[in-house]
């Protein structure tokens, strides 16, 4: 039977400020959970939402919705962003699904039964952003010691979870398993900040917050965000309920997470399970930040700077394989690292439009101009090719080794060096002076060949870090996209096999330029609206209710052709929640059918229907018209499903 490998992120916060940090942990899980599907191993990659809490209550309530209407939009998003960046999980757990709620009531009954949980009353100061409690000796300043933020004092009658308790079981779990918590710094952090200092026992319900899991033994409550956050990664795999999952996947092989939060994984988490008796995760790896100008990134700090951090923008702009690769190989693992739009650039150009893209299609123009386009055989091996076989032969230890230590820049590195070394190849061994003489043309097959056994093999290196290129690559030399580890060893290609020279697969970047660009573009999103611009025509001025007489409602363009006999008409099939409409709209200069497919538009829905050119029309969509003649269809601009109301 294959060996089993469970891989978790964080459940993140639906704050709808989604970065490219919450892509950093995220994609490094996706790239250790690919790593281990090529080893062959049975792997379980699960990641999701945070969703109950004070603060999701706070943000909903601000704006006049229920919590619920305020974070599905925000994990759709979610979602989009993890599709955009190709990250295979198992399974996305939002904490409000039905089985997840249900498991915590589960873990809390059990809890509560064997005397682990107990009623008190609660004084203390609360973080509302980190939905942290602090006594008032933590305080720094007055402020929540973590985030330096504000906190308000609470006083309420709670349950609380016995964590002063487990203690010393958790310093000797620390001490019997080095491979625990890593880096090591942190066993440090934990142990002499707060396991030496003894533990307090934990609040674990609130009666103030009603957006979360009722206490099945006391409904008034509600559970304590965090454990109902940290119970996940059992709910997920049908702890309580069917085993199945749990059986087989539990313990966690890794739970990685941000440095920040690494208090509440290696000290309640454990806690909690030795209550429920259960095992204690393999490893717990808090990795460092993303910084700007020296602090943790997040949106309201991207202001000082023009740094584009915005992940939709940036797959947009260079691909999701720069985006992984970047985050991948830039930040030494377990540190923070500086991010700017810069060193992102400079990293993307000089490895994989200049070292690895260059390889690639240097190497496969070359096999086709002069063997017109069929492998050449591998012939005699000489002196300056066995360093080269070596290097690619051996890389496929250094990447486990490196991966074994979950550090994908160390694992990047091997492969690129193989690259690097390739590319030197090139300049040693100057196929373009061969190709040149006619008795040399066996040795500029091997060359070719050799070189062409290297882009195979790093490009099924890359799998579990790159999404896009490695089939590409595979696909310019006739391999078998789905080729896997067992097919590293050096030599596998077959003499004959034809390869074609693909566009390049990392277009170069003028850095400055897009430097200019993206500053711009930044700026310009940052830009306030301009209160003075007057309204071109004004409208008499009605009131609230005649307003909502105008049932609006978001739509899919599913299928779009021309009205025949008119120059103006489009033809829209839109979907609408269950339904499905077909709606005439006059944009045919503006937009051609192809272009509409898949857009997301709003629809006014209460219009009565009309035939336009014979086409029968229920309902219309709404555009933003500039009066000089420029259009643009209105979307909403975070994804939502199609059928949400627009009011
Ligand atoms: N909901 C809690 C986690 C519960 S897990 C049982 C939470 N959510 S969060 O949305 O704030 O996400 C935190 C995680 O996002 C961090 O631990 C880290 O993994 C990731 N990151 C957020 N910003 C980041 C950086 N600037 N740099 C690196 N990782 C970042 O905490």
């Amino acid at each position: 039977m294959a060996k089993k490998y469970y891989i978790t992120t964080p459940i993140y916060y639906p704050s709808g400020n989604w970065h490219i940090g919450h892509c950093y942990t995220t994609v490094i899980c996706d790239a250790l959970a690919r790593f281990h599907k090529l080893l062959g191993e049975d792997v379980f990659f699960l990641t999701g939402t945070d969703e109950h809490g004070q603060k999701v209550e706070k943000e909903a309530a601000k704006r006049g919705i229920t919590p619920r209407e305020f974070i599905d939009p925000l994990v759709a998003e979610l979602k989009d962003m993890w599709r955009l960046l190709d990250v295979e999980y198992n399974r996305f757990i939002r904490t409000t699904d039905d089985d997840h709620v249900r498991a915590v009531q589960h873990i809390y009954q059990k809890l509560y039964e064997s005397g682990d949980i107990y009623k008190a009353e609660y004084e203390g100061y609360y973080c509302t952003p980190c939905e942290s409690f602090w006594t008032e000796a933590q305080l720094v300043g007055g402020k929540c010691p973590d985030c330096g933020r504000e906190v308000t004092l609470q006083k309420e009658e709670s349950y609380f979870f016995r964590l002063s308790k487990y203690a010393p079981a958790l310093l000797k779990h620390y001490e019997e398993h080095p491979e625990f918590l890593q880096p090591k710094s942190r066993v440090n952090e934990m142990v002499n900040n707060f396991l030496k200092a003894g533990l307090t026992d934990l609040s674990v319900s609130r009666t103030t917050v009603k957006w979360g899991v009722p206490l099945p033994f006391d409904k008034k409550h509600t559970a304590y965000v965090w454990i109902d956050a940290l119970s996940n990664y059992v709910t997920a795999l049908g702890y309580g309920a069917e085993d199945n999952l749990y059986k087989t996947y539990w313990p966690a092989d890794l739970h990685m997470v941000g440095k920040e939060i690494v208090r509440f994984h290696a000290i309640i988490w454990p806690a909690i399970l030795m209550a429920l008796g259960e095992p204690l995760p393999r490893q717990i790896y808090g990795h460092g930040w993303l910084l700007i100008g020296g602090e943790k990134l997040s949106k309201s700090k991207e202001n000082a700077r023009p740094e584009l951090t915005d992940p939709y923008e940036l797959v947009k702009r260079y691909g999701a394989d720069a985006v992984r690769y970047y985050l991948l190989r830039e930040i030494p693992f377990g540190s923070d690292g500086e991010y700017t739009t810069e060193r992102f650039l400079l990293r993307v150009n000089a490895d994989l439009a200049n070292d690895l893209g260059n390889l690639v299609s240097r190497t496969a123009a070359m096999i086709v101009q002069n063997f017109g386009g069929k492998l050449p055989a591998r012939g005699k091996v000489e002196g300056t090719d066995k360093e080269l076989v070596a290097l690619a032969d051996g890389a496929f230890e250094k990447v486990k080794d490196a991966m074994a230590r979950l550090n994908a820049p160390d694992a990047l590195e091997a492969v690129f060096e193989v690259v690097a070394r390739a590319n030197k190849y090139i300049d040693e061994t100057t196929p373009w002076i061969l190709a040149k003489d006619p008795e040399k043309r066996e040795r500029l097959g091997a060359v070719l060949y050799n070189l062409a056994e290297v882009c195979r093999i790093c490009a099924i290196l890359l799998k579990p870090f790159l999404t896009k290129a490695p089939a590409l690559i595979l696909k310019s030399f006739s391999c078998d996209e789905n080729a896997g580890f067992e097919t590293l060893k050096f030599g596998a290609l077959k003499e004959g096999a034809e390869v074609v020279k693909l566009p390049p697969i990392f277009p170069r970047i003028d850095i400055k330029r897009e430097l200019a660009e993206v500053e711009k573009a930044v700026k310009e999103q940052k830009k306030p609206q301009d209160a003075d611009k007057k309204a071109e025509a004004k409208k008499p001025e009605i009131s609230i209710d005649e307003f909502g007489k105008v049932e609006l409602k978001v739509g899919e363009v599913i299928a779009c052709e021309k009205v025949a006999k008119s120059e103006k008409l489009l033809h829209e099939t839109v979907k609408i929640g269950g339904e499905v409409r077909s709606v005439v709209s006059g944009i045919a200069k503006f937009y051609t059918p192809e272009e509409m497919v898949g857009k997301r538009v709003v629809v006014v829905t209460n219009l009565k229907p009309v035939k336009l050119c014979g086409v029968l029309s229920e309902g219309m969509i709404l555009c933003a018209d500039d009066g000089k003649g420029g259009l643009a269809l209105v979307s909403p601009e975070k994804a939502v499903e199609s059928g949400a109301e627009v009011r």
